[in-house]
């Protein structure tokens, strides 16, 4: 049945700026704003809670049909629950991110995934951010944004954000810029929907723009999409 309202999908590598700028569009527009990225990262946790490897599909998927996941949009991110636990900030670990981008190469763990992804997304009114929305999980979304940018760029601005967070002394820049190109890597040659540009997205770089530029671009790009809204 058709949807009632629109669907963003805002797809793009880690550290592009993907976050604000659906978190800034659903606010401009109305919409809610949904990370998927979180579910891989909660799934990972619970692996990681669990004792479970990363490697092994069928152990994961068995782990994935006992857990609930529950994102609720807030006015910037959402909140994580995993199994009626808040893990917002616990996801956002070094070992979860890691686990999330190793785990979320198995085949029937996203084909999991994007059947959820699909229910959340069903009534449309979401911007929707991820790796593969424009591609796998709507590949009928009204509007699709690729948002990309130059990994030392993007290794850049999330070392301009640790000062005050607990990973700030532990962390330098470069090792930041390599784990971003590791994570880059697999993410861009797993066999399963490997993040890449849907054909009919829109392509913003943002290696030279300012956040306000990116977001004054992506506002353009949904008004021409969506003329209504
Ligand atoms: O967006 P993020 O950094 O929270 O995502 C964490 C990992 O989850 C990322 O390295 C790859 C995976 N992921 C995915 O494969 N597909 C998505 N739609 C979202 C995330």
């Amino acid at each position: 049945k058709p949807r009632q309202r629109p669907v963003i999908a805002i797809d793009g590598p880690a550290g592009a700026g993907k976050s604000t700028l659906a978190a800034h569009l659903a606010r401009t527009f109305g919409f809610l704003n949904l990370e998927t990225g979180a579910m891989y990262r909660a799934l990972a946790l619970k692996a990681i809670e669990n004792d479970f490897g990363f490697d092994e599909e069928e152990p994961l998927l068995e782990l994935a049909a006992k857990t609930r996941i529950k994102l609720e949009p807030q006015l910037e991110g959402n909140i994580v629950l995993l199994d009626g636990t808040n893990v917002s900030r616990r996801i956002r670990d070094k070992d979860v991110t890691s686990g999330a981008s190793q785990i979320s190469v198995h085949p029937r763990l996203r084909a999991w995934m994007v059947a959820e992804q699909r229910i959340l997304g069903q009534a449309g009114g979401v911007v929707m951010e991820g790796r593969d929305i424009g591609t796998a999980v709507f590949p009928d979304a009204e509007v699709k944004i690729f948002l990309d940018a130059d990994p030392e760029v993007r290794g850049n601005r999330r070392y301009q954000q640790l000062p005050g967070t607990p990973e700030a002394p532990k962390v330098t820049e470069s090792a930041l810029i390599a784990e971003m190109r590791e994570r880059d890597q697999r993410d861009r040659t797993r066999t399963e929907s490997p993040l890449k540009p849907a054909p009919d997205a829109v392509i913003l770089d943002s290696t030279n723009l300012t956040l306000d530029q990116v977001l004054v671009e992506a506002e353009k790009i949904v008004r021409s999409h969506l003329p209504a809204a």
